[in-house]
C-alpha cells in the first residue's frame, strides 16, 4: 500500500503561511494546559498544508462527534484552517475517523490491523476508498478519540505525517485518575482549588470544568474518574443523590472517562437502611446489589468502585471479623452483570501501633494483610497499590505487595498531587521516582517481573490491571495551583499508557505542548524538571529517610520529630545513637523478607543497600560510611546544601527565560522559584540544626548553625515587637522570633548597618499565616525599600515551619550607620512575626 501524496509542501504555501500572525493568548496553558492547540511557526506550518480540508466520520456517537469536533478545533488553532466535517465515505481526500471494524468493512485490505487491544488506535496516510486519506483507526469509539490526540500532538510536536503509519496500544486496559473530592467542596490533599464537581452539598449546576477535565484526562488515555474522597460520605449512594451524578457521567461521557465514586464500607448501615454492614449478611449483599442496580440505570456506563475500609478509622470489614477479599467480592458481586469494577485499596494498617516495640512496622501491613488472600479476589477486583510501602514519601522502595500478589488483579497508586512532596508551591516532578517503582524487578521466581508488568496485567496473566493516579485538581486556573505541576498529571497519564516512556522523553513533550517550541524554553525547563524531584529529597530528607515532614499537620513544612513517639509508624528513628529503621530479616523488623529471595538481597545488609534506601532499610551511627564514602551525617548536612543550591540555580535558569515564556507563566512560575528557595532554606536549616542537635556531631564544612549574614530579629531594637520560642526550636533560625503583639498597632524593629558601602541583597524570613493580613514595610534610612502584604494562603495558622517565607529585596546602597527598621501591622490572628534579616553583598 502506497502512502498518500497530500502532505506536500509548496513555496506558495510558505509565502502565505509566513504572513498568517502568531496568535497572542491573553491566558496562555491556563485551562488548557498542554491542549493549548497554538499556532505553529510559518516553517513547521508548511509541512500540514497539504493536510485534507476534510475530516469524515464513519458513523455518529458522543466520542466519534468529540473526535471529529477536537480534530477541527485543534487544527484550527496551530493551522489557522477550519476543516469541513462530513459522515460517511470519504468523496475526496479527507481525514477519515472511524472504529477498525467500521474501516474495514469498507476496505477489507487497507492495511490496518484487523484488531487492536481496547482503546488502541492506528494512524495511517493511505489510499482509501479511492482517495489520499489520513485514516484515524480505533479499536473503538475511544480509540478513535485517542488516535484524534495523538494525531493533534504529532502536529503541535511538529512531526512529519507523509508516511505515517502508526499503531499504538495501551499497556493496561485501567487508567484512572481519583479526585479527593468532598461534597461540600472541599478536596482533601488538593492544592489547585475548591471541586471543579461539588459544592455545599451538590454537584455543581455548571459542570464546564468538569468537561474540560476530561477532555484533558481524555488526550492522554485516562479512561476512568473517581471523584469522590476515597474517606467516602455514604451520601455518594444516596437514592436522591444518584442523578446528580449520573450529570457528572454525562459531562464525561462524551469524552470517553468512566465515571467512579469512593464508597463508605459502612453504607447499607450508615445509610439509615439496615441496621449491619457485614458483608456475609445476605441483606447487606443485597443492599450492594440493589444501590449497582440504582446506579446502573441512570449511568449505564458507570466505572465502579474504591474502598478504603478499615484504614485510617475508616470502617471496614474487620468490624464483623470479615476479611478484605469478603468485603470486595460482596461489592464486586454487585457490579459485575453491568461490567463494573471495585478498586480495593491495600492501604489498610493499623494506627495505632506501639512505637516502643522495635519489631512493629507499619510498612508491612500491606502485605501481611492482602498476601494470604491471593486468589480469593474475584476477577473484577483491583487492588490498588501505593507504589512504596508506607504512603507517599519522597522515596519508599516498591511496595512488596505488588510482587505477593499473583493471582489478584492489580493497580498501583501514584499520587499527583503532591502531598508529601511541597504542595505544588515547589517544583517537584515525579515521572523520575514513579519510573525507579514501575523499573523496579522482583525477579520473583528468578524471572524478570519489574512493577511495570505486574501491574499491567503482564508478568502473572490478568486481565485486568493498571494505573490509579490520584490527582486532585480543582477550579484554580492551572488546575493543580502550578502550570508546572501540570506535569505531572501528564506524565502519570503517558507512563500509564505506555511506561516504557522515558522520562526525557515526556518532559520534552509536556513542556513542548505547554511552552512551546523554543529551544532555550524547552531544554531549560526539562532540565529544571528532571533533577526537582532529586532536589526535593535533598532539602527534604535524604537516604531513604521519607519526608521529614510534620506528619501531624498539614505534610508540608520540616517537622523532624513529629514522626516519632506515635503510632502512625511513619518512623525513622533517629536519636542520639543513630538513624533509621531496621527492617533487616535477621535484626529487624522483617520487612526485608516480604520481597523475593534475590530482591531481599539488595536490601537485607547495610553494605548491599543503595545509599539512597539506606536509611529506609537500616539502623546506622552517623559515622557509618556510606558507598559514596561520606559518613552519614555529613551526607545528610551536604545534601540538604546542595539541594537549596540547586533551587538557587532553577531561579536563575528561569530568569534566563524571560522574553521567551508568556508573561503572566512567566511571573507565576518566578515568584514560585523564590518562595521554593526560601522555603527549601528553612527546609535545610530545620532538618541540619535537628540533627545537630540529636547527633552532637558538627558540619565539617562549620556550616550548620552559623550564619553569618543574618540579623536575628530577636537581636534587634524593638518597640511593640516581643520575642517568643517557636516549637520546634530548629523551625527558626535561633529557635525564636519576633511577633507584633500590641493588635491593631505597628511594631518596629531595627538595628544599625555597621558593614562597608556598597550594593547589599537584603532577605526577610517572615511567617504568612493563614489567619490573617498583616503589612510590612523595610526602610533603609528614610527610605522604603519595600512593602507588601502577607496574604498568602499557606497551610497553617501557626509561626512555624509551613508559614515561614522569605521575601527577596535585591541591590540596596547601603553605609555603615544607616538605620534598618521593618515596620509591620498585624491583621487579624496574624501577628507580623519575623525570623531574621539576611543582608549580603549583591552578586555582580
Ligand atoms: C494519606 C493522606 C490522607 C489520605 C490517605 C489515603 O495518609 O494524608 O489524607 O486519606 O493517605 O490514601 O487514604
Amino acid at each position: 500500500m502506497r502512502s498518500a501524496s497530500f502532505l506536500r509542501p509548496s513555496i506558495l504555501v510558505v509565502l502565505l503561511a509566513a504572513t498568517w500572525a502568531s496568535r497572542a493568548h491573553a491566558s496562555e496553558g491556563r485551562y488548557d494546559a498542554w491542549l493549548r492547540y497554538a499556532p505553529l511557526t510559518s516553517a513547521e506550518r508548511v509541512k500540514y498544508e497539504s493536510l485534507p480540508s476534510d475530516v469524515v466520520v464513519l458513523s455518529e456517537s458522543p466520542v466519534l462527534n468529540t473526535a471529529q469536533s477536537e480534530l477541527i478545533r485543534g487544527l484550527q488553532g496551530m493551522l489557522g484552517r477550519t476543516l469541513h466535517s462530513g459522515r460517511g465515505l470519504p468523496q475526496e481526500s479527507a481525514i477519515v475517523l472511524g472504529t477498525l471494524a467500521g474501516l474495514h468493512s469498507i476496505a477489507p485490505d487497507f492495511g490496518a490491523p484487523k484488531a487492536l487491544r481496547a482503546d488502541g488506535f492506528s494512524l495511517m496516510a493511505v489510499r482509501f476508498h479511492g482517495h489520499d486519506c489520513l485514516l484515524v483507526a480505533g479499536s473503538s469509539d475511544r480509540g478513535v478519540l485517542y488516535g484524534v490526540f495523538a494525531l493533534l500532538r504529532k502536529i503541535a510536536l511538529g512531526e512529519d505525517l507523509r508516511h505515517l503509519r502508526e499503531t499504538q496500544e495501551p499497556a493496561a486496559p485501567v487508567r484512572w485518575v481519583n479526585d479527593w473530592d468532598n461534597l461540600d467542596g472541599r478536596i482533601e490533599r488538593g492544592y489547585g482549588g475548591p471541586s471543579i464537581f461539588f459544592a455545599e452539598g451538590n454537584v455543581h449546576a455548571d459542570l464546564r470544568r468538569a468537561s474540560e477535565y476530561a477532555r484533558l484526562l481524555a488526550s492522554v488515555g485516562i479512561n476512568g474518574c473517581v471523584v469522590t474522597n476515597v474517606n467516602a460520605n455514604p451520601r455518594v449512594l444516596a437514592v436522591d443523590f444518584l442523578p446528580q451524578l449520573a450529570r457528572i457521567a454525562d459531562a464525561f461521557r462524551p469524552w470517553g472517562v468512566q465515571l467512579g465514586v469512593s464508597v463508605d464500607f459502612s453504607s447499607p448501615k450508615a445509610l439509615g437502611d439496615l441496621d449491619t454492614f457485614d458483608p456475609l449478611d445476605p441483606r447487606v449483599a443485597d443492599w450492594w446489589r440493589q444501590r449497582a442496580d440504582a446506579i446502573y440505570k441512570l449511568i449505564p456506563d458507570f466505572g465502579g468502585f474504591l474502598v478504603k475500609a478499615d484504614s485510617e478509622g475508616r470502617p471496614g470489614p474487620a468490624s464483623y471479623g470479615r476479611s478484605p477479599a469478603d468485603a470486595a467480592n460482596a461489592i464486586a458481586r454487585a457490579l459485575k452483570p453491568h461490567g463494573g469494577i471495585v478498586f480495593y485499596r491495600a492501604f489498610v494498617y493499623n494506627h495505632h501501633l506501639d512505637w516502643r516495640d522495635l519489631k512493629n512496622d507499619r510498612a508491612r501491613a500491606a502485605y501481611d494483610i492482602f498476601h494470604p488472600l491471593d486468589g480469593k479476589f474475584d476477577d473484577n477486583i483491583l487492588i490498588q497499590i501505593k507504589n512504596g510501602p508506607i504512603d507517599f514519601q519522597v522515596r519508599e522502595p516498591a511496595s512488596p505487595l505488588f510482587g505477593g500478589l499473583q493471582k489478584t488483579n492489580q493497580a498501583i497508586e501514584l499520587q499527583i498531587t503532591q502531598e508529601y512532596l511541597g504542595q505544588q508551591r515547589h517544583l517537584c516532578h515525579l515521572v523520575p521516582m514513579w519510573k525507579e517503582t514501575l523499573d523496579f524487578d522482583f525477579r520473583v521466581d528468578g524471572h524478570t517481573t519489574p512493577v511495570k508488568e505486574i501491574v499491567t496485567g503482564k508478568s502473572f496473566r490478568r486481565a485486568l490491571g493498571g494505573f490509579a493516579g490520584v490527582a486532585n485538581v480543582g477550579l484554580n486556573a492551572y488546575w493543580l495551583r502550578s502550570p508546572m505541576a501540570m506535569a505531572n498529571l501528564y506524565g502519570f497519564a503517558r507512563l500509564a499508557w505506555d511506561p516504557d516512556l522515558s522520562a526525557a522523553a515526556i518532559i520534552d513533550e509536556w513542556t513542548r505542548l505547554t511552552f512551546g517550541d523554543d529551544a532555550l524554553v524547552s531544554n531549560t525547563i526539562d532540565a529544571m524538571q528532571l533533577s526537582s524531584w532529586q532536589t526535593y529529597e535533598d532539602y527534604t530528607g535524604s537516604l531513604g529517610i521519607g519526608t521529614l515532614t510534620d506528619i501531624l499537620g498539614a505534610h508540608y513544612g520540616p517537622g523532624v520529630s513529629s514522626s516519632e513517639n506515635n503510632g502512625w509508624g511513619q518512623w525513622h528513628r533517629a536519636g542520639h545513637d543513630g538513624v533509621g529503621m531496621d527492617r533487616s530479616v535477621a535484626t529487624g523488623t522483617g520487612y526485608v523478607g516480604q520481597y523475593p529471595p534475590e530482591a531481599q538481597k539488595l536490601y537485607e545488609t547495610t553494605p548491599a543497600t543503595p545509599d539512597q534506601l539506606l536509611l529506609f532499610f537500616h539502623h546506622v551511627p552517623y559515622t557509618y560510611v556510606l558507598r559514596s564514602g561520606q559518613t552519614v551525617i555529613q551526607s545528610i548536612y551536604d545534601e540538604h546544601y546542595e539541594g537549596v543550591e540547586r533551587v538557587r540555580d532553577y531561579l536563575r535558569q528561569w530568569q534566563s527565560l524571560r522574553g521567551h515564556v508568556d508573561k503572566e507563566r512567566y511571573q507565576f512560575v518566578l515568584g514560585q522559584l523564590q518562595y521554593q528557595l526560601g522555603h527549601a532554606i528553612v527546609w535545610r536549616d530545620a532538618v541540619c540544626n535537628w540533627f545537630l542537635r540529636t547527633s552532637g556531631i558538627p558540619d565539617a564544612k562549620g556550616r550548620v548553625g552559623h550564619y553569618p549574614d543574618r540579623i536575628e530579629a530577636e537581636s534587634m531594637r524593638m518597640e511593640g515587637y516581643v520575642s517568643l520560642d517557636v516549637d520546634p526550636p530548629e523551625n527558626a533560625s535561633g529557635g525564636k522570633a519576633v511577633e507584633c503583639a500590641s493588635p491593631g498597632k505597628p511594631c518596629t524593629a531595627s538595628f544599625i548597618f555597621d558593614r562597608a558601602a556598597g550594593s547589599y541583597d537584603l532577605d526577610i524570613q517572615y511567617f504568612d499565616q493563614n489567619n490573617g493580613k498583616s503589612r510590612f514595610r523595610i526602610l533603609a534610612g528614610d527610605r522604603v525599600i519595600d512593602e507588601w502584604t502577607a496574604d498568602d494562603d499557606l497551610p497553617s495558622a501557626k509561626i512555624g515551619g509551613d508559614t515561614s517565607t522569605r521575601r527577596h529585596i535585591s541591590a540596596i546602597p547601603l553605609k555603615p550607620g544607616q538605620e534598618i527598621r521593618v515596620e509591620a501591622t498585624p491583621e487579624g490572628g496574624e501577628l507580623a512575626a519575623f525570623d531574621y534579616l539576611e543582608i549580603y553583598r549583591s552578586p555582580k
